[in-house]
């Protein structure tokens, strides 16, 4: 269950709603809290993402980006030297897609639901989420779309948020991700609770071991993780077989 200051998340279309909504309001100023809030290491973040894609092995093939936002993961892939594939960038709040698209003329933005994607199944040649399954209302059903829609050995990758191990930089992480980050959130995007939803959705998700079981779960093989700048973040990594 998460909170908000205007009261607690209470269920699947609660969570669904609050999250449009949400991220249909702070789109316009949502690339630069990203870049602000993150000190810019987000950047990088998505450099190692796109590292991990295996996309080498299929540069003119069709990726798919899932919770794709303004598209920021899907145009590090399009703007990698010898990349000549497409990128399809899925997401439900067209807003998002909208900003994003004039990044880069090859990309697709489609606006669809990860748990119910308009793709037939094995149409990709591989597939990234860039802190997007921490949003969304049922995990194990947006992997297995993730799982369908990928073709035999193509990849997933996620990036997502995480909690770096106790200590003190634990300790100073937590201050500024649970008091200052939302409350220059709230001034910047002007949203009264989107930048506390961030912290306490991070909080609700699985650890690294019982996402990669997940990943498992739903029929991911070779599994792998990753720890970013002392785990605020995380890479995972799997395939169709
Ligand atoms: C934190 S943003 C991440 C955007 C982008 N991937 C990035 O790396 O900056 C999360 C995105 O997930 C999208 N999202 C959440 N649930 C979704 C769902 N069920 N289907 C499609 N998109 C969803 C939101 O609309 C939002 O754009």
């Amino acid at each position: 269950m998460t909170s908000t200051p205007q009261g607690v998340i209470q269920g699947v279309e609660d969570k669904r709603s609050y999250v449009r909504g949400m991220f249909t309001a702070i789109a316009p100023r949502y690339d630069l809290l990203n870049h602000v809030l993150s000190l810019n290491i987000d950047r990088r973040w998505r450099r190692m993402a796109i590292g991990r894609l295996q996309w080498e092995s299929a540069p003119g093939g069709t990726y798919l980006d899932l919770c794709a936002g303004t598209l920021d993961l899907a145009a590090e892939l399009v703007r990698r030297d010898g990349f000549c594939g497409e990128v399809v960038g899925a997401d439900f709040v067209v807003p998002m897609l909208k900003l994003g698209k004039r990044k880069h003329w090859a990309l697709r933005p489609v606006g669809a639901d990860a748990l119910e994607l308009p793709f037939s199944d094995g149409r990709f040649s591989g597939c990234t989420v860039g802190f997007g399954v921490r949003n969304l209302t049922d995990l194990r059903t947006g992997l297995r779309e993730a799982h369908r829609v990928l073709r035999p050995g193509a990849r997933l990758v996620v990036l997502e948020f995480g909690t770096p191990r106790p200590g003190p930089l634990r300790m100073l992480y937590l201050m500024y991700f649970k008091h200052v980050l939302p409350r220059v959130g709230r001034i910047v995007s002007k949203h009264a609770s989107a930048y506390s939803y961030l912290p306490d959705s991070v909080q609700d998700f699985p650890d690294v071991e019982a996402f990669c079981t997940l990943l498992r779960e739903v029929g991911f093989v070779g599994v792998g993780t990753m720890p970013l700048t002392f785990g605020i973040a995380h890479l995972f990594w799997g395939e169709r077989q």
